[in-house]
């Protein structure tokens, strides 16, 4: 081994110092300095991959050639959407989630599906026998399913030039290390080193290569941040591990947009693609029940239906509590305050419970009107009429607010047969002879009572 030296890196951006410090100077974080061994190698020769010289000449953008329609069919509707229409030859994606959501569960599936490839899935987590069991479970094994459970990377890439996979699949970046690194597995100098590596393999042998990567408490890939800049793709994989909805959404993507969003159920067998959320995540009950508001939203591009639930019950002690789940607790502060102010509604000596069913998280201000009938629903104990959804966002002065792709989102209500959408008045451009479903439009939030509950 070459001669072996150490150095302190920023696990957060991955920067580099020769001695410890304790702010890092390049992205401003505290403590975050390790002191990791480095080699003082040559560190382009990476294994595994040729490292032949190539001549290097400067080209006119116009004479590059390029091929569309290079994307693989992953048999799976989600994923494909999320990566933009397929799989790129020689891509690196990087699919983080927290431990336990299902990152390994959706790259077996994946592995499964894709019978006509060659598929190697290299494991450093788990034995093969746990991966056989797992598969087993979800569903057939086809022939050409390789798997691996080596976490050295020399090792690896001598391996993979020997079976060339037509796909490739690491799980987890976190255990591989590299022999030209000589910190432990995990440690930022070897998550960068081994992405390098990895990456240089995708874009010469033109292998798609999915990457696992944990996140860390706060929500960050774990390792620097660089990771995330050195890959073509990042996907996160999301959902309350108590629910069994998870959302594979699309947070960089060089060849596709990023507003993308896979949704799927976890189930016994497996994950399952839902086609139509809304229709999930709307939930059944037999009589009208007060605090109930369904909310038109969109998730990236897809529009979708949640229900909002509010509870609005007396305090029991001096301070009123505010919790919520799903939704900005700010947000709903703010929302109470403008009812309180612009609707006469007196909510400070009582308790405000939010709640959006099937664990999934609003983020967009269209949902204000539906946390705001919800709230007025339940504090007065009347029920919404049946079939009324709400979309608009609700401004300090209790104006309510025009929101985007107002049409994608009234065409969901009514393909879900909603009998009426309440909109803003501000919304331009809609004719509402051109839907079945009934347009309630108003402009102020106080109009939400007059027009649904007197
Ligand atoms: P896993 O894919 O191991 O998560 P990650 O790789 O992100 O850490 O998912 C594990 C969880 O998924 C585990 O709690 C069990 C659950 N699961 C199912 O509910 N059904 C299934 O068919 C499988 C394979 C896992
Ligand atoms: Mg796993």
């Amino acid at each position: 081994m070459a001669k072996v030296k150490s150095a302190f890196f920023c696990q957060n951006c991955g920067a580099q110092a020769p001695k410890w410090i304790g702010k890092c100077p390049a992205c401003g974080e505290w403590n975050t300095y390790v002191e990791e061994l480095i080699a003082k190698d040559d560190k382009n020769s990476l294994p595994g991959t040729s490292n032949k010289k190539k001549t290097v000449t400067v080209r006119a953008l116009k004479d590059v050639e390029f091929q569309e329609n290079q994307r693989m069919d992953t048999h799976d509707a989600e994923l494909n959407r999320v990566l933009g229409g397929g799989l790129v030859a020689g891509s690196l994606i990087l699919i983080g989630g927290e431990p336990g959501i299902g990152k390994s569960t959706l790259l077996l599936q994946l592995a499964l599906n894709l019978k006509e490839r060659r598929v190697l899935y290299i494991s450093g987590e788990e034995s093969e026998q746990q991966i056989r069991m797992r598969a087993e479970r979800i569903g057939e094994i086809p022939e050409q399913f390789l798997i691996l459970t080596e976490t050295d990377s020399g090792q690896i890439f001598s391996i993979l030039n020997d079976v060339e996979p037509e796909v490739l699949i690491v799980d987890s970046i976190q255990t591989f290390h590299s022999p030209f690194v000589e910190s432990g597995p995990g440690s930022v100098g070897q998550i960068r080193q081994c992405t390098a590596e990895l990456m240089k393999y995708a874009k010469e042998s033109g292998v798609p290569v999915f990457l696992v990567g944990h996140i860390t408490k706060d929500g960050s890939i774990a390792g620097p941040k660089v990771l995330e800049h050195m890959v073509d793709t990042v996907l996160q994989f999301e959902g309350d591990r108590n629910h069994i909805y998870r959302l594979l959404r699309s947070v960089k993507n060089r060849f596709g947009s990023t507003n993308e969003l896979g949704i799927y159920e976890m189930l016994g067998n497996g994950l399952r693609e839902v086609q139509n959320p809304s229709e999930m995540l709307l939930s059944d009950h037999e009589e009208e029940l007060s605090g109930i508001a369904i909310a038109a939203t969109l998730e990236g591009m897809r529009p979708m239906l949640l229900e909002v639930q509010a509870l609005v019950s007396t305090a029991v002690y001096g301070t009123p509590q505010r919790s919520t789940t799903g939704f900005d607790t700010r947000r709903l502060n703010m929302l109470l305050a403008v009812l309180e102010k612009r609707a006469g509604f007196s909510l400070a000596i009582r308790d405000v419970f939010l709640n959006v069913t099937g664990g999934i998280r609003i983020d967009e201000p269209a949902a204000d009107l539906a946390v705001v009938a919800a709230i007025f629903s339940s504090s007065r104990d009347i029920a919404i009429p049946e079939g009324t959804a709400f979309t608009g966002e609700v401004g300090l002065s209790g104006e309510v607010r025009a929101v985007t792709r107002i049409e994608q989102r009234i065409k969901e209500a009514e393909k879900l047969g909603m009998k009426r959408i309440v909109i803003s008045k501000f919304n331009k451009g809609i004719n509402p002879k051109d839907y079945a479903i009934d347009l309630i439009q108003i402009s102020k939030v106080e109009e939400v009572f007059r027009r649904l509950f007197q």
